[in-house]
């Protein structure tokens, strides 16, 4: 089947009891079991529950993957792909990647013994050179958040796989409508589902999606045993969201690229960074390995007092961190998302003080290029 008709009906069939097309929420912490050790597939919520299973199963069979299981958040889902290493293994992380990623490695999972590194994965020769012999994972954001900065998957998987490194992508800006990682070679993808999966924010969700045996037995380990396994109300919703994941992305990216474009001719705009424009470093790959190139993007203005004013006078553009929902978010990556990356790194990865993150919704885009327009005026 095509991906709109898998997103739709994979894991969501009718309840069989009742005929219900849509699956019901099961709000329950337990089952009652028939007789001791006979049960009708759950016995507790925490280790799992209907609205789960169908959900991971739909998620699976849309990024291509053999297995997924659900998280409370995109950080519970990466933290458990992190733990797949042991102590004294080395992961490479792409260098411009999501500010939480930075402080659960460098602040977290340091102390248990594995060794973080930083890579500018879009470069290949940077990756090359931040290999060690004890490299056993390499972590890609791609394109990142809010650089938007490509990594060629294809070229890194093939290097990382010639040396028994597992290759881990984090698809959360495309969605797998827009890029297909494990078909490109990654063998695990993780989203924060929060974002364009769920698409309408109303709850927080994570997902990592894997290829083989042993890495889907030791996640569900992690998820039964941790805890952080998604909610009933919660997959339910991711769910309901999932159904219209390809026609939103269709409308996400025709918006994106019209704004990008707009952006770009703007007189008090400095710099648009959008895979999807010429002037982009890696507009080639990404051409080539994504389906399109979403509605992410980044500017600069030129100063902080510019970017604040511009955050100041939108009225449509809300003032929030996230992204990936039908409406339109504008954050301010230095002061928001990274905050928590150390100053001279966000310099080095181009977190300037004047970058402004824009997540464009599916509003009409001539009212949100009025309300951009209109701010722009202000600055
Ligand atoms: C690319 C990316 N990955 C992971 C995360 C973390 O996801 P969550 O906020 O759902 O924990 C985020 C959050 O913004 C993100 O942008």
């Amino acid at each position: 089947m095509g991906f709109a008709t898998d997103a739709i009906h994979v894991g969501q069939e009718p309840d069989p009891a009742t005929g219900s097309i849509v699956p019901p929420i099961y709000q329950t912490s337990t089952y009652v079991q028939e007789a001791l050790g006979k049960n009708k597939g759950f016995d507790y919520a925490r280790t799992n529950h209907p609205n789960r299973k169908g959900l991971e199963r739909c998620l699976a069979k849309l990024e291509g993957g053999t297995a997924s299981y659900v998280f409370s958040s995109g950080m519970a889902a990466i933290d458990s792909i992190f733990r797949l290493t042991r102590p004294g293994d080395h992961i490479i992380i792409s260098e411009a990647v999501y500010g939480g990623v930075v402080r659960l490695t460098t602040q977290l999972l340091v102390q248990f013994g594995q060794e973080f590194s930083f890579a500018n994965t879009s470069d290949l020769d940077a990756f090359q050179k931040a290999l060690k012999p004890n490299t056993k994972m390499v972590y890609v954001e791609t394109p990142t958040n809010p650089t938007m900065m490509v990594t060629d998957i294809a070229a890194v998987a093939k290097i990382a796989r010639a040396r028994n490194i597992i290759v881990v992508v984090d698809n959360t800006f495309m969605s797998p409508y827009l890029q297909q990682p494990i078909a490109l070679g990654a063998h695990i993808v993780v989203h924060s589902m929060t974002k364009y999966l769920n698409g309408h924010s109303d709850c927080t969700a994570g997902v990592a999606v894997l290829t083989r045996a042993e890495d889907a037995e030791r996640i569900y380990f992690l998820q039964r045993s941790a805890g952080a396994g998604l909610a009933p109300m919660d997959c339910w919703l991711v769910a309901r969201g999932i159904k219209t994941l390809a026609v939103r992305m269709k409308q996400h990216d025709a918006n994106g690229m019209a704004i990008a474009q707009w952006l770009e001719k703007h007189p008090k705009v400095k710099r648009v960074f959008y895979p999807g424009l010429a002037s982009h470093p890696q507009h080639d790959v990404a051409k080539r390995q994504q389906k399109g190139f979403g509605a992410m993007l980044s500017f600069q203005l030129g100063s902080l007092e510019a970017a604040r004013r511009l955050l100041d006078n939108v009225k449509l553009c809300a003032l929030a961190e996230s992204l990936g929902g039908v409406e339109t978010l504008i954050s301010h990556p230095a002061l928001m998302t990274h905050a928590s990356v150390p100053p001279e790194m966000r310099q080095r990865i181009g977190i300037t003080d004047d970058l402004v993150r824009l997540s464009v919704g599916i509003e009409d885009v001539e009212d949100l290029i009025a309300d951009l327009d209109h701010a722009l005026s202000k600055v």
